[in-house]
C-alpha cells in the first residue's frame, strides 16, 4: 500500500488552468503509455533484443525493488542486499567519515536520502547521535579545487580514519576519476605501513566493466558492487548506487525499497483515475500543453527535501530535455525561498505549474513559539502555536494567494518522511518521467546531450 498522494484541485481553474474532464478524456493515453512502460520492463527482463527504435532502453529500475526484496527472502546472506549491508557495517566499524565520489546519477539519489532521512546535522553531531556510524561527504561531483582539498584538509586535521565509496556506472567520468586517484593517493599516504588494507578501504559501485572495474581488481578491493546493466544513472538510485551509501548511514534499506515495490504495484494495478502517476504525468502535460506551463516548481516544504528536488531537477532535466522539448524543472525550499522566488512565482509570467511536496507530520515534536515577557515581538498571541502550525499557515496562504489569481497548483503529500515514503517517492517520479517520455514520443532513457562538453573538455586536456 502507498501512503503518499497526489492532489492536482489547484489546476482545475478557469482561465489560467485545465479542466476535470480534460484530464479523463487524457485516461485512455495515459493508460497506453503505462501499458508500453510495463512491456519495456517486461522485454528488458527478458533479455530479448532490443528493437532499434526502443534504444536505449534502460528499464531496469522498474522491477529492481522487487528483485532486490526477494533475491534477500531467497538466498539470504549470498544475496546483494545482505552483502551490501555486511559491507557497510564493515566499514561503519572501521572508519570515521565516509567519501562517497560520484556526479549526476551517482550521487544525487545518495545525498537525497541522507537529507531526508539523517539528522540535519548528521555530519556534525557526537557519534553516538549517528548511532556509531561514519560521517559522510560527496566529492568528484565537481572540479572546486578549493571544496577538494578543504575536505582533505579537515579530514587529515581530525585524524579521521576513513573509506572512499566510488561510484562510477561507465568507470570513465573524468570528475570522478580524477578525484579518486587524488584522493586514493592520500589515503594510501594516511595508511603508512598498513597500505595493505587499501583494498578494504576502498568500495568501489561500477559497471560490469570499464576503467574504475579495472583500476578495483588492480586495487585489490575486497568488495565491489553493481550498476546493473539497463539501469541509468539517474534511475539508480535504489541500486547499490544509492543502496550503499544508505547502508553505510544505517538506514534501513528494505524500508526503501518496500516503499518503492508499493509504488509499483499501485503503478501497476490503480485505475488511471486513482492512480498518482498518470494523475500527475496528466497534469504536468496538460498543463504544459494547454497552458503553455513549461516551468515545473517542485515546491518542497521543508528543508530536507531540497536534495530530493535537486534529485528530481535531473531525472526530468537529462530524461525528457531533448529534441528541443521539455519542461524546465526548478526545486525550491519554502518558506525560505517565498522571500527569494516567492513575487515571480506569484506574479510573473504564468508559466509555472506549482508542485508542492508536503510532509503532514514531521519527525520530532512540534516547537512551541511559547510566551514570553519580552513581547516587542508581539507573538504572545501566537503563543500556543507551533512551527509545524506556522508552517501549515503558510502552506494553506501561499496556496489560497495562488488560487485567487489564477495559478496552478499540485499537492504531493507525504504523511511523514521516512525511508518508505521516500522510497515511494523515488520510484513514482522515476515511474512519472518514463511513463510522460512515452506518451510525448520521447526515448526517456540516454543522455546523448551530456556527451558534447565531455568529449570537448577531453579535447582540450589532451591538446
Ligand atoms: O543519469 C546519468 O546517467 C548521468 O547523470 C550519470 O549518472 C553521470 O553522468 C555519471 O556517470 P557515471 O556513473 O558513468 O560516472
Amino acid at each position: 500500500m502507498i501512503s503518499i498522494s497526489y492532489d492536482p484541485g489547484g489546476v482545475f481553474l478557469e482561465p489560467g488552468g485545465i479542466r476535470r474532464a480534460e484530464l479523463d478524456e487524457l485516461g485512455p493515453k495515459l493508460a497506453a503509455a503505462r501499458n508500453e512502460v510495463l512491456a519495456d520492463g517486461e522485454l528488458w527482463a527478458s533479455g530479448k533484443p532490443v528493437p532499434a527504435e526502443k534504444q536505449p532502453l534502460d528499464a531496469g529500475f522498474l522491477e529492481m525493488p522487487e528483485r532486490l526484496l526477494a533475491e534477500f527472502l531467497d538466498i539470504g546472506n549470498a544475496s546483494e542486499l545482505a552483502r551490501l549491508k555486511s559491507s557497510a557495517d564493515r566499514l561503519a566499524a572501521k572508519v570515521d567519515s565516509a567519501v562517497v565520489l560520484g556526479i549526476g546519477g551517482s550521487y544525487m539519489g545518495a545525498r537525497a536520502i541522507l537529507e531526508a532521512c539523517c539528522h540535519a546535522y548528521y555530519n556534525e553531531v557526537e557519534p553516538i547521535m549517528r548511532r556509531g556510524r561514519p560521517r559522510m561527504y560527496f566529492e568528484g561531483n565537481n572540479v572546486d579545487n578549493d571544496v577538494f582539498l578543504d575536505l582533505v584538509r579537515l579530514l587529515e586535521s581530525r585524524g579521521d580514519r576513513w573509506a572512499i565509496v566510488v561510484i562510477s556506472k561507465s568507470g570513465g567520468t573524468l570528475e570522478t576519476a580524477a578525484a579518486f586517484r587524488i584522493l586514493l593517493r592520500e589515503l594510501r599516504a594516511t595508511l603508512g605501513d598498513h597500505a595493505k588494507e587499501l583494498g578494504e578501504l576502498v568500495v568501489p559501485v561500477t559497471g560490469s566493466s570499464g576503467k574504475l572495474f579495472d583500476l578495483a581488481n588492480a586495487l585489490g578491493c575486497k568488495e565491489m558492487f553493481p550498476v546493473p546493466d539497463g539501469v541509468g544513472g539517474r534511475f539508480s538510485v535504489l541500486s547499490a548506487v544509492g543502496l550503499l551509501p544508505a547502508a553505510i548511514l544505517g538506514l534501513d534499506v528494505q524500508r526503501l525499497l518496500a516503499g518503492a515495490a508499493a509504488m509499483n504495484e499501485h503503478f501497476r494495478t490503480a485505475p488511471p483515475e486513482h492512480n498518482v502517476v498518470l494523475n500527475y504525468v496528466g497534469v504536468c502535460h496538460l498543463m504544459e500543453k494547454r497552458c503553455g506551463c513549461d516551468v515545473r516548481v517542485l515546491s518542497t516544504w521543508g528543508k530536507r527535501l531540497e536534495a530530493f528536488g535537486l534529485w528530481y531537477d535531473q531525472l526530468l532535466a537529462e530524461s525528457l530535455g531533448k529534441q528541443e522539448h521539455g519542461a524546465l524543472p526548478l526545486t525550491i525550499v519554502n518558506t525560505r525561498d517565498l522571500h527569494s522566488r516567492g513575487q515571480q512565482h506569484q506574479a510573473g509570467k504564468r508559466n509555472k505549474l506549482i508542485t508542492n511536496l508536503i510532509e503532514d507530520h514531521s519527525n520530532r515534536d512540534p516547537a512551541v513559539v511559547g510566551k514570553s515577557e519580552l513581547n516587542q515581538d508581539q507573538l504572545n498571541e501566537l503563543a500556543d502555536k507551533t512551527l509545524p502550525d506556522i508552517l501549515a499557515a503558510a502552506i494553506a496562504g501561499t496556496n489560497q494567494a495562488y488560487r485567487d489569481d489564477h495559478r496552478p497548483t499540485a499537492d504531493i503529500r507525504l504523511p511523514m518522511l521516512h525511508e518508505h515514503t521516500l522510497g515511494q517517492l523515488f520510484q513514482m517520479l522515476m515511474l512519472a518521467t518514463v511513463v510522460e517520455g512515452r506518451l510525448i514520443g520521447i526515448n526517456p532513457y540516454g543522455q546523448p546531450g551530456v556527451e558534447a562538453y565531455k568529449k570537448n573538455m577531453n579535447a582540450f586536456l589532451r591538446s
